[in-house]
């Protein structure tokens, strides 16, 4: 039988009409092509600013298509038996390809199939090309998944990278890294389906991307250099909110590089100074052994006194090599302990560091008690302060109500950027590794205890790591020195 041009549609359709499953495929196709493709072109061109829109265009009709073209092929390749769909199955191929004049009969055929697949590879790729930057958008990330992300996308949006794209840190460049986080994405999709996802999502995340390959293609600190001056602003407990300052000049040093040699904070990242520690337990808080391989390349070892029974009573026995974040478990996921959060606010004036007793009233209601969820603490937040404020300071409340109500605004703002009672997130649940204020920190290490066979120990004298200039100081001399007043 002769094959014309005219014969391969009719098979096609015959086809498809012929096999349940081609036409449930067809049928699919057929009614997702139009929105799909005008979906993908209108988020290209104008995009898609709404998260489920683009969940719903990327996630179901995306799949759905490719899983309608699926079907058609199975359908029409394992249909036996049908005469009218011949050309299309696997038995009509066999045929043809064993006979020497076969190939030219299916020439036309094959033509057909790489016009069609072509097509469909159009539609394929555009598909994967929008909805792979779909899948690392910030959006996706932090608010498809809304409940568990809102804590970390809220902390991230007030944190200065709020404009580095959640995968930078997390997923960075690389086929193997993206395969894994599409992997670990599907086990996370299915919690939040579930809803079996930890409340609060733990951390630290072991599966974490070295540095090397994240924090470092945007910072160097084989380039930092020398010094920086920090200034802390507090405000005390007291009638005026008294304004003090702590100014520290912090010992940035450098990872080295040919210009300086390593020294100072970043001395720890340089890579002649592989520094590995042994943790017991999953937030690696306890340290009992720290091993530092030296320039020489000689292997020294600090233990702490208890380290064979914390050794032997591990809970998550690690071996980790240090790296950046080991220091910056939080750069960006900054969630403030009470008094730094309530302290900022006053500082900017989002409360008013002039109405009396404002500090300690703010402080005392929002760790007096932990509640439930951010709406009670927000009445509790209103109606604390307007009852003191009324109760003790009536002329104020009289007069200047405005003033009451925005200090209301201003700590329940504080509240709702770091804690999240619905997620299991109270003050400090997350805390910062930078320091030794909020949680050990650089005392995990730097305590005086961990001792090496010769005596030596990690440093805490406290010019190692900054020079304190003043402490907590009203009007600091060195100010004024420094503003050449
Ligand atoms: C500047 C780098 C950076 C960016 C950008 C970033 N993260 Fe993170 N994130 C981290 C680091 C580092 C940790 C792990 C802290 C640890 O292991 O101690 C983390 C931890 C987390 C955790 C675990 C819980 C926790 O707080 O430790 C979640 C969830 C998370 N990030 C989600 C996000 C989402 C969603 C975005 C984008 C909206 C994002 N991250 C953007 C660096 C980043
Ligand atoms: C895509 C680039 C990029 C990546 C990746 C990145 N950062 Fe940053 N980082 C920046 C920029 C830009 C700033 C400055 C923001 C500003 O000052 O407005 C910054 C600021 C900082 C600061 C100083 C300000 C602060 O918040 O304390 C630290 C510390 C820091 N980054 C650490 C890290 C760490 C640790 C990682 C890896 C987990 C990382 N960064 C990943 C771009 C990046
Ligand atoms: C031993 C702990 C430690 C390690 C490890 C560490 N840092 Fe830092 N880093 C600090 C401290 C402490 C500061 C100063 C914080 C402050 O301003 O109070 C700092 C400051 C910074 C800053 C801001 C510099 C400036 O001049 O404002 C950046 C950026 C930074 N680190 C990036 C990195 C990167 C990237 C890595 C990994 C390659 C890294 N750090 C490893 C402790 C560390
Ligand atoms: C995992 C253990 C560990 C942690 C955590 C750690 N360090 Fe260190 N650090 C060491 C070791 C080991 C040395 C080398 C011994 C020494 O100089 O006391 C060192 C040395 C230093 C030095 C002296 C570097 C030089 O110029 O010789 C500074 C400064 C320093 N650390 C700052 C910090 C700061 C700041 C933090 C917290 C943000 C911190 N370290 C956290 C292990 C640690
Ligand atoms: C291993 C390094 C290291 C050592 C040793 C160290 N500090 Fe610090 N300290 C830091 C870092 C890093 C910060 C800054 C934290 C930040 O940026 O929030 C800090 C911050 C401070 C602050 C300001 C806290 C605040 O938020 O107001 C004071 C005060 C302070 N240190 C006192 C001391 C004293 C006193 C000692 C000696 C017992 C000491 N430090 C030893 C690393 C160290």
């Amino acid at each position: 039988m002769a094959t014309t041009l005219s014969d391969i549609p009719k098979a096609f359709i015959k086809g498809i009409a012929h096999s349940r499953i081609a036409l449930l495929g067809a049928m699919i196709v057929t009614f997702i092509a139009p929105f799909l493709i005008g979906a993908i072109l209108y988020d290209l061109i104008l995009h898609i600013e709404n998260p489920y829109v683009a969940g719903a265009i990327y996630m179901i009709l995306g799949p759905g298509f490719i899983g309608g073209l699926v079907l058609i092929l199975l359908g029409l390749f394992f249909s036996k038996g049908q005469e009218d769909v011949k050309l299309f199955t696997l038995a009509y191929f066999r045929d043809k390809l064993a006979d020497e004049t076969g190939y030219e009969k299916i020439r036309k055929l094959v033509f057909l199939g790489v016009f069609l697949t072509g097509v469909n590879l159009f539609i394929v790729s555009l598909l994967a090309y929008s909805g792979y930057h779909y899948m690392e958008s910030n959006a996706f990330c932090g608010e498809v998944c809304h409940v568990p992300m809102t804590p970390e996308y809220t902390a991230y949006q007030n944190s200065s990278h709020s404009r580095v794209h959640c995968v930078e840190c997390h997923i960075g460049s690389g086929a193997s890294w993206f395969v894994k986080s599409k992997i670990s994405g599907v086990r996370q999709l299915y919690a939040v389906v579930a809803d079996t996802f930890d409340r609060p999502i733990e951390t630290p995340v072991h599966g974490l991307r070295p540095a090397r390959d994240t924090c470092e293609q945007c910072h160097r600190p084989e380039k930092f250099l020398g010094d920086k001056l920090v200034i802390k602003d507090k405000f005390l407990p007291d009638e005026k909110n008294t304004h003090v300052k702590t100014v520290l000049l912090m010992k940035i040093g450098s990872a080295g590089d040919q210009a300086a040699k390593s020294h100072g904070i970043h001395w720890h990242v340089a890579p002649e100074n592989e520094i590995i520690y042994k943790a017991a337990d999953w937030q690696r808080t306890i340290i009992p052994e720290v091993s530092q391989r030296t320039e020489m390349g000689k292997l020294v070892t600090y233990r702490s006194p208890e380290a064979d029974e914390q050794l032997a009573a591990a809970t998550h026995l690690q071996e980790r090599a240090m790296d950046c974040m080991d220091c910056h478990n939080r750069p960006s996921h900054v969630f403030l302990p009470a008094d730094k959060a309530i302290d900022g606010m006053l500082l900017t004036r989002d409360i008013p560091n002039d109405l009396p007793f404002i500090k300690q009233q703010a402080m005392e209601i929002v760790t007096g008690k932990e509640f439930a969820t951010q709406d009670e603490a927000r009445t509790a937040i209103a109606n604390g302060l307007t009852e003191f404020y009324k109760k003790n300071y009536a002329a104020i409340y009289a007069n200047d109500r405005a003033k009451v109500d925005q200090a209301i605004a201003g700590v329940q703002t504080a509240y709702q950027q770091n804690v999240f009672p619905e997620m299991g997130v109270q003050w400090e649940t997350y805390s910062s590794n930078i320091g030794h204020a909020n949680g050990l920190g650089c005392f995990r290490c730097h305590n005086e205890e961990h001792e090496a066979p010769s005596g030596e120990v990690i440093s805490m004298d406290c010019d190692t790591c900054h020079t304190i200039l003043a402490e907590d100081e009203e009007n600091p001399e060195i100010l004024h020195t420094l503003l050449g007043e």
